[in-house]
């Protein structure tokens, strides 16, 4: 008679077969433009290895796992003060008193089997150790969002299956407050309360339970302000009001708050440093001594620049330059500029402090210089959007998708929700890939990993395929290395010297160079 585990291990056996031949039927079932696997049904945990925490401040977080439900999580050595819903995989509860490092092991197991990841939790004063990723509102809705729309595409981060690769913040943008002398009726009215407190439009009747709904998901919330008078649309901001806006920011449960320049130079000269740091340094020590964990987005585009001193006033990320949605390209699509001139820049992104070339626009995704006109589709080519995701990521930048989530199609799924790719933006050693060559033709960006491989993007800037390549003597490497094909999450082998791909008009090819004999962070399953 054959054995109780006899038959659990054929009944694995089986399981795994079936796993695998559902995963090769949907991969072939895949339009061919799709770059990234479906991912299968048994569990894969996602995300960051690495999330920081002030001591005994309160603590949530999502654990972005892949995978048929109904799934059942559990940790190995999570400290005391922190609590895991088991079916939900939502860690709540307090952060340690304590700073250090807590090194727990995340678990996950469904009916197609387990696996498991390591996170440290680290208590100290320093948040944002990897770059933030969510959604913001503004390409989408402008002047025009609402408490509704913020509920529904947080609920679209959860249903859509974005936050299980890591997607967490939902961000509200501009024009959430009140409009100064508006005779609107939604956005009218007294700005502040009578003890002063900033106050929403009609718009959002309750900032707190709006947040508590998002926490509820175990999402995180966003808020944004300016430190002039008003925003940049001309609504309310924190000049000569800002502790009680951060107080109240905080109060109200937010866990970002992006501070946009706006009016400040007509109050203020921003020409000089001092005076261009001045509300920074203001708003980040507030920040830092509010009660819960509020990430300071800092939008002044670039000025002063501030990617030199960003981090240095409390910023956990600052816009390099203007607004994307703006840029109108030339033969090259507006991102690939703006990405362009982030990437000089790499030498000043670091955990805790992103350099910012503002979100990624694709998919349904609103019009910024006729905010009023209906959303429509991106008018990037597949091979363009996959550029963009992958620059992004190569440097380290915060992973903000600004389009519809209500309006989310597979296609855009598949350029967001590549682990492999999240991997390389959330990678623990948190560098920028630096340039290794430039030309009017070609970009080779190369970003060193926390496991000792090398992320390498092999960007093709002309308009018909081209061959790209990158030499190991560029990259300061030796002997053989195996090549990963990063989005296709493919093995292609081992190169010795140099590793050349042709690469689609205005596209990419985004591989991972691992010394042929180091351990690394990609499975051996993955090696194989
Ligand atoms: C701009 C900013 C945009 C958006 C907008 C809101 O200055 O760069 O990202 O926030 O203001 O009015």
């Amino acid at each position: 008679m054959f054995s109780a585990k006899y038959h659990r291990r054929i009944g694995f056996l089986l399981a795994g077969l079936l796993t695998a031949f559902i995963a090769v039927l949907a991969q072939a079932q895949q339009p061919k433009d799709f770059r990234t696997p479906p991912a299968g049904p048994e569990p894969g945990i996602h995300g960051p290895r690495v999330y920081g925490v002030r001591p005994g401040h309160p603590f949530l977080y999502r654990i972005p796992c892949t995978g048929a439900r109904p799934m059942r999580f559990s940790a190995r050595d999570l400290p005391a003060t922190l609590q895991l819903d088991p079916n939900t995989g939502v860690i709540t509860g307090m952060a340690p008193a304590k700073p250090g490092k807590y090194s727990v092991v995340l678990q996950a197991r469904n009916h197609h089997g387990k696996t498991r990841r390591s996170l440290t939790i680290v208590v100290g004063q320093t948040i944002g150790l990897t770059p933030q990723m969510g959604w913001n509102d503004w390409y989408t809705y402008y002047g025009h969002i609402s408490d509704t729309d913020v509920r529904t595409a947080a609920r679209a981060m959860i249903d859509s299956g974005m936050a299980d690769y890591g997607y967490q913040f939902i961000d509200i943008d501009d024009c959430w407050a009140r409009k100064p002398n508006s005779n609107d009726p939604q956005t009218g009215g007294p700005v502040r309360d009578a003890q002063g407190r900033i106050l929403p439009n009609s718009r959002f009747p309750d900032m707190s339970a709006l947040t508590a709904y998002i926490h509820s998901l175990g999402l995180k919330a966003g808020i944004y302000s300016s430190p002039g008078p008003l925003t940049c649309a001309r609504y309310e901001g924190s000049y000569q009001h800002e502790q009680q806006d951060a107080a109240q920011f905080a109060q109200w449960g937010f866990d970002l708050l992006k501070y946009d320049l706006c009016s400040y130079s007509h109050v203020a000269n921003t020409s000089q440093l001092a005076e261009l740091q001045k509300p920074y340094r203001l708003m980040g020590g507030l920040l830092q001594h509010a009660d819960r964990d509020v990430v300071l987005n800092m939008c002044e585009y670039g000025k002063g620049d501030v990617w030199q001193w960003g981090k240095q006033v409390g910023g956990n990320s600052w816009r390099t330059t203007g607004d994307l949605g703006l840029e109108r390209g030339n033969s090259l699509p507006g991102f690939y500029r703006i990405g362009l001139a982030n990437a000089e820049l790499s030498e000043y992104a670091q955990p805790g402090g992103w350099n910012d070339p503002d979100y990624i626009l694709i998919g349904m995704v609103g019009n910024a210089r006729n905010q009023n006109a209906p959303a429509r589709h991106t008018t990037l080519t597949p091979d363009e959007q996959y550029s963009y995701m992958s620059m992004w990521s190569l440097m380290a930048s915060p992973l903000f998708f600004s389009g519809d989530m209500s309006k989310l199609d597979p296609f855009t799924l598949n350029v967001l929700c590549n682990p492999e790719v999240i991997d390389i933006d959330q990678d623990t050693l948190g560098r920028q890939a630096r340039i290794l060559r430039k030309t009017a033709q070609d970009l080779v960006l190369a970003k060193p990993l926390q496991d000792g491989s090398l992320a390498v993007g092999l960007f093709n800037l002309t308009e018909a395929p081209r061959t790209v390549s990158i030499s190991w003597q560029d990259a300061q490497l030796t002997g053989a290395q195996r090549v990963r094909d990063v989005w296709r999450e493919r093995n292609l082998g081992t190169a010795r010297g140099s590793f050349s791909r042709t690469v689609a008009a205005h596209g990419v090819e985004l591989v991972r160079l691992i010394p042929r004999h180091a351990k690394t962070g990609v499975s051996s399953a993955q090696l194989q």
